[in-house]
């Protein structure tokens, strides 16, 4: 079996695990961060993005060993200690939750955005959505979010 090591949320993590083993699997069973999700068996729903070496990337599509030696970040990563990232403030005083399945793969993604587009109009952040899917509410909310939390990033 393969061994991988990779920094997860700024520690250094290794394993051994299988060839097939997806990045995915490995955050979740291996190393206990139940905080990504997993939604769909096809690629489509998000709910497994997490940042690696700073991109946001479906950990779903990923195998564990691709992401040896990378940087890879959850949204257990994200909060400062007690201090929530403000993306994950912005989340929760714009009711930007609701089941809060979608959500981490929606706040990791949105980071990314906001860190690529600081500014994104309604119309960006929508088409940056398109991979996030979200099974509660029309995305009214989530896009209110994304824009106060892109604008909190700013400073
Ligand atoms: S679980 Fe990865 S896209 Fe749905
Ligand atoms: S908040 Fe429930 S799936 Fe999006």
């Amino acid at each position: 079996m393969p061994s991988v090591s990779m920094t997860v949320n700024g520690k250094a993590v290794s394993g051994d695990v299988e060839g097939r083993t997806l990045l995915v699997e490995f955050l979740r069973e291996k190393l206990r961060l139940t905080g990504t999700h997993v939604g769909c068996d096809t690629s489509q729903c998000g709910a497994c993005v997490v940042h690696v070496d700073g991109e946001s990337v479906k950990a779903c599509t990923m195998l564990a060993a691709q992401a040896d030696g990378a940087e890879v970040m959850t949204i257990e990563g994200l909060a400062q200690g007690d201090k929530l990232h403000p993306m994950q403030e912005a989340f929760r005083e714009n009711h930007g939750l609701q089941c809060g399945f979608c959500t981490p793969g929606m706040i990791m993604s949105a980071v990314d955005l906001a860190r690529n587009n600081p500014d994104p109009s309604e119309k960006e952040i929508r088409d940056w959505l398109e991979g996030n899917i979200c099974r509660c509410t029309g995305y009214h909310n989530i896009v209110k979010s994304i824009k106060a939390g892109a604008e909190a990033m700013r400073g």
